[in-house]
């Protein structure tokens, strides 16, 4: 067996209605005044007004910074920190979506290490210590509640990661109630990029372990079952915990077997035209998987009973290609547009992409198959 390390955060709560006891929780992680960082969204749904109950019903008094958007760029991270050291808390909760969580867990290490973003770029940079820090997702996808990344947006169409152990928070707290108002695009997009997460978990060259395939399969499972309800009928709070729960497993399993070519292919697609994560993943997960079968056909055979419900005859090549088909037909199913033509990404572009995604090395060495640029145009040709 390969040697590996297998890190996660430390205490995971998985319970509907847990946001309650957030004033209690804080107390436990030595809070007394945290600083709330999320988005807009979160404010016009009312979620932060339920957040904001929990804690003045606890007797907690707090901050807030709601001013997050989506890849958040520098600007936003430094204005948040701003807020913390003009509030003096001793804390931080992100609640949101990954573009909040990721905020909250950069401006938690840098109010306490001192460190600025450029000295922490990168993996392993960051060298001081962070403020507590709980991590409370509204949308089942990204799992940055279980990782040690924090993705920033640094240019017109670049972004960058912090990667640092200091980055896992010391509570991810998973309630669905904070989900059922989550519109059907967002709970589908953001469901697919944690199946993506979990496949390319099982498929990592160089990391995968026997505690993420282990992960892997039990996110896919929560995962698939639960996708199209959670979609269609979104007060389903079973469905809904069940998705949170499944992000959070597929989480802990690529932030120890990390993601490759299909989160690659799916970052120029969020760069140049704000395609939303979720759905960049999705446009590009048959092509990149058809590509990669000729290496990766063993393990995506062995995933495609835990995706698709039900054991499916024959060799590899033809469980693989069945497992595709699903994955392909999924994507209709959940009504997401599925070509990259209808997405208004011009022919054009396609060099400029191919060119973009080989950029992406820190996934590339991930990916079972190797992807050159020519390679990856061939991809985005096929997802036009
Ligand atoms: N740290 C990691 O490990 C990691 C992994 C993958 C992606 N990411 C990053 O995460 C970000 C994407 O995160 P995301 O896909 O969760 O989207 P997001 O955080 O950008 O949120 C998308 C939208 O959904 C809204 N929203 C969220 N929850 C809602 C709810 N319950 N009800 C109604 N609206 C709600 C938000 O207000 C926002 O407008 C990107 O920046 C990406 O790079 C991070
Ligand atoms: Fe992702």
């Amino acid at each position: 067996m390969k040697p590996f390390v297998f890190n996660t955060t430390k205490s995971i709560i998985n319970e509907p209605g847990a946001l309650k006891n957030i004033a209690d929780i804080c107390r436990q992680n030595h809070i007394s005044k945290p600083l709330v960082v999320t988005d807009q969204g979160i404010v016009s749904v009312g979620l932060m007004a339920q957040l904001e109950e929990a804690l003045k019903a606890g007797d907690m008094s707090y901050d807030s910074y709601a001013d997050v958007v989506a890849d958040p760029p520098e600007a936003i991270i430094y204005k948040a920190l701003d807020v913390l050291k003009a509030g003096g808390n001793d804390g931080v909760i992100g609640f949101g979506g990954g573009s909040s969580m990721d905020t909250a867990k950069l401006v938690a290490l840098m109010a306490k290490s001192g460190e600025t973003l450029d000295d922490i770029y990168g993996v392993g940079n960051a060298k001081g210590q962070r403020l507590p820090l709980i991590l409370i997702p509204t949308t089942a996808g990204t799992g940055s509640e279980v990782t040690a990344v924090a993705i920033v947006t640094t240019g017109e169409t670049t972004k960058a990661g912090v990667v640092a152990t200091q980055l896992y928070p010391d509570v991810a707290l998973l309630d669905a109630e904070l989900t059922v108002g989550l519109p059907p695009h967002i709970t589908a997009a953001t469901g697919v990029d944690a199946m993506v997460h979990a496949i390319e978990a099982y498929t990592s060259a160089r990391l995968k372990n026997p505690y993420a395939d282990m992960l892997a399969k039990q996110a896919l499972t929560l995962l698939s079952e639960n996708i199209m309800t959670a979609t269609h009928d979104g007060k389903n709070v079973e469905a809904r915990q069940a998705m949170l729960l499944g992000a959070c497993l597929a989480g802990q399993a690529f932030a120890n077997a990390p993601v490759a070519a299909v989160h690659a292919l799916a970052y120029p697609l969020g760069g140049h035209y704000h395609i939303p994560h979720g759905l960049s993943n999705s446009l590009v997960l048959p092509y990149v998987m058809r590509f990669n079968a000729v290496e990766a056909k063993t393990l995506y055979a062995e995933l495609a009973p835990f995706i698709m419900g039900h054991a499916v005859e024959g060799d590899d090549d033809t469980v693989t290609n069945a497992l595709i088909t699903h994955i392909e037909k999924l994507i209709v199913d959940l009504g997401l547009p599925n070509t990259l033509k209808d997405m208004k990404v011009p022919e054009a572009d396609l060099p400029k992409l191919a060119s973009d995604a080989m950029k992406q090395e820190r996934l590339l060495m991930n990916n079972p198959r190797p992807v050159s640029e020519a390679d990856a145009l061939a991809i985005y040709q096929a997802a036009f």
